[in-house]
């Protein structure tokens, strides 16, 4: 039977303007949904370079401004992968012309952003979802069901990182294309709003909310060129970013995000440290959740290495049989699904913007922190 069209406007054709149609592209074949999403509209200011994109992904038109996208009466939800420093007037605008609006992490470049975003979504009563993809992979998943269970017991601990390498060279220019993460007035702030974020998402929805926070961050390479002027220009985001947090449950915590890491591409882990039992993450190994129970016989007690692939773990009955894994892509599958899933009930997929503007009242904290060497509330 036809399902009912869920028209989509796409801003931005990057990296994520290809997760994101992929997911929706691929979503309505391994999930039941209640919507088939359409590729109605690709958005971006290149009419030449968003062609292709375009043609390779099937999408029925075009616009060069997101104004003209939001106006149209053709598109249900508009969807921003565009840099941090749009999010918050196209958002806006979506809400207020009555769309259901999904937007890239970080909501906003500073919590401030976020509010606003926060208020025009609830004021129109639109669905909205921010894409932390992360919490879909089913490996990290499973470990929210464990935690929920209370397979963990009492949390004592929560250790992330998310290493990167790739900014270490100080001829690599800041702004533009591929390069506005390193332009403070894009991007809001460094490592801090782009990978801390995502470790702080999965850690409040994982382990609660954190109470107060400490932070050391550090700008290595102090001016860049800037693509746009041309010019020497002083650095303005932070490179490497280190914080210590309480949680709520009285759990400590220690995050570290860097792009300064040799080695490391996009190297994110995370440990968890209970009562009764423990689990360990790792993206590089992403279908794995290593998990020790202490309450297991003695002699053959020891980490386990869950291979994550069987019909009952989560998500994993949609896609091959137990034993092949999955990647990547599939956690923007998974949110595309849940998120047409909730559209059908009449609910918003987690995190909406609101619980998302939780994290980005962190970022704020972690910064504040890093410049007044001081303890900082971080809700
Ligand atoms: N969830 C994740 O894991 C994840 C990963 C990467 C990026 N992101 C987030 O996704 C967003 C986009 O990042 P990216 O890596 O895809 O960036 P990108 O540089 O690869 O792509 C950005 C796109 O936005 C377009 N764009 C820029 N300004 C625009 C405007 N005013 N109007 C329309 N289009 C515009 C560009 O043309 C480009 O197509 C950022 O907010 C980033 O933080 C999230």
């Amino acid at each position: 039977m036809a399902k009912k069209k869920l028209n989509i406007g796409m801003v931005g054709y990057g990296f994520m303007g290809r997760t994101h149609s992929n997911a929706f592209s691929q979503a309505g074949h391994f999930f039941d949904l209640p919507y088939q999403p359409v590729l109605k509209a690709a958005c971006a200011r290149d009419a030449a370079k968003l062609k292709p994109f375009a043609d390779q992904w099937g999408y029925e038109s075009m616009e060069t401004d997101w104004r003209k996208l939001v106006e149209r009466k053709d598109i249900d939800l508009i969807d921003i992968a565009s840099p941090n420093d749009t999010h918050m007037e196209i958002a806006i605008a979506a809400a207020k012309a009555g769309k259901m609006v999904m937007c890239e992490k970080p909501l906003g470049r500073n919590a401030a952003e976020s509010k606003k975003m926060v208020a025009a979504v609830e004021k129109a009563g639109v669905p909205n979802m921010v894409w932390y993809n992360y919490r879909r992979v089913p490996a990290v998943t499973l470990a929210k069901q464990l935690i929920e269970e209370g397979k963990l017991g009492k949390i004592f601990h929560y250790r992330a990182k998310f290493l990167q390498d790739w900014t270490i060279s100080a001829d690599l220019p800041q702004g533009g294309q591929g390069l506005w993460r390193l332009d403070v007035k894009v991007a809001g702030s460094g490592v801090t709003g782009d990978l801390l974020a995502h470790c702080i998402d999965t850690a409040m929805w994982l382990n609660g909310s954190i109470d107060k926070v400490v932070g050391l961050t550090e700008t290595f390479i102090k001016e860049r060129q800037h693509t746009l002027t041309g010019k020497k220009e002083k650095v303005g985001i932070d490179d490497a970013s280190l914080f210590l947090a309480k949680f709520a449950n009285g759990s400590l915590a220690n995050f570290e995000a860097t792009r300064y890491a040799r080695g490391h591409k996009a190297l994110y882990t995370l440990e968890i440290n209970g009562e009764k039992a423990s689990i360990a993450w790792d993206l590089h190994d992403l279908h794995r959740l290593q998990y020790f129970d202490h309450r297991d016989e003695g002699r053959t007690r020891g980490w386990r290495s869950l291979h994550v692939t069987d019909s009952d773990h989560p998500y994993m009955s949609k896609w091959w049989v137990p034993g092949l894994q999955i990647g990547y892509e599939h956690t923007f599958i998974h949110q595309a699904a849940d998120f047409l899933e909730g559209v059908g009930t009449g609910k918003s997929a987690a995190p909406t913007f609101r619980e998302a503007m939780a994290t980005d009242i962190v970022t704020d904290a972690v910064l504040k922190s890093a410049k007044s060497g001081k303890w900082e509330k971080a809700k």
